[in-house]
């Protein structure tokens, strides 16, 4: 059975484990890198986990048994907190399609609606193109702003949101 649980300070060599896991697998899906997330220290995990309180900022891993199998995170805009950033969506290829990343985005937009934010965004390369029907089967539509995608000037970050409801 899966589990999805915020992830603490406790959680932080499993965090680090799957956050590179992820980069690693699916490098055209992140605005960051393993090469760069390899080189950052101890200090820059935890101060990550931090980040992710529940306050201004949330964390989830999926959890199959003792193994994390998925992950997602949020953050509210500094400027505009009735607006949520979902990040760091990914679930394990040996775990897709079983429904996880949507009990990880149910757990997002509940952690958001308690915040009162009115809206999830994201962004999504343009040549993520499962990722973008996975969103869209959430209920996700494209928004029509762009950005380049710093990791490949042939590619761009569509954004993407959805209206948060009861
Ligand atoms: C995109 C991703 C997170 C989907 O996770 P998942 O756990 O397989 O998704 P779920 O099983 O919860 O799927 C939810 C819905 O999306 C659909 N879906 C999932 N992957 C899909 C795909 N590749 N193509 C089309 N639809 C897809 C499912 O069929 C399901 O629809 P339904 O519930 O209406 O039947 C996963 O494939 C992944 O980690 N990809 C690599 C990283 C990535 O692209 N992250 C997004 C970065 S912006």
């Amino acid at each position: 059975m899966i589990a999805i649980k915020p992830i603490t300070l406790l959680d932080a060599f499993v965090f680090k484990a799957v956050r590179l896991r992820a980069l690693q697998e699916a490098p055209h899906a992140f605005g960051s890198t393993y090469a760069k997330e390899l080189q950052f220290a101890d200090s820059e995990w935890l101060a990550r986990i931090e980040r992710m309180n529940g306050e201004s900022g949330a964390g989830f891993l999926a959890m199959d048994g003792e193994t994390a199998c998925g992950i997602a995170g949020s953050f509210l805009d500094e400027n505009d907190s009735t607006r949520a950033q979902l990040i760091s969506m990914w679930t394990a290829p040996t775990h897709r399609e079983r429904g996880i990343g949507r009990l990880l985005i149910n757990e997002i937009l509940n952690w958001a609606h308690l915040r009162n934010a009115r809206t999830l965004l994201l962004m999504v390369t343009s040549n993520n193109a499962p990722g973008m029907r996975f969103y869209e089967r959430l209920g996700f539509t494209r928004t029509g702003r762009t950005e380049p995608y710093p990791n490949d000037p042939a590619v761009v970050e569509y954004e993407m949101s959805r209206p948060i409801s009861k």
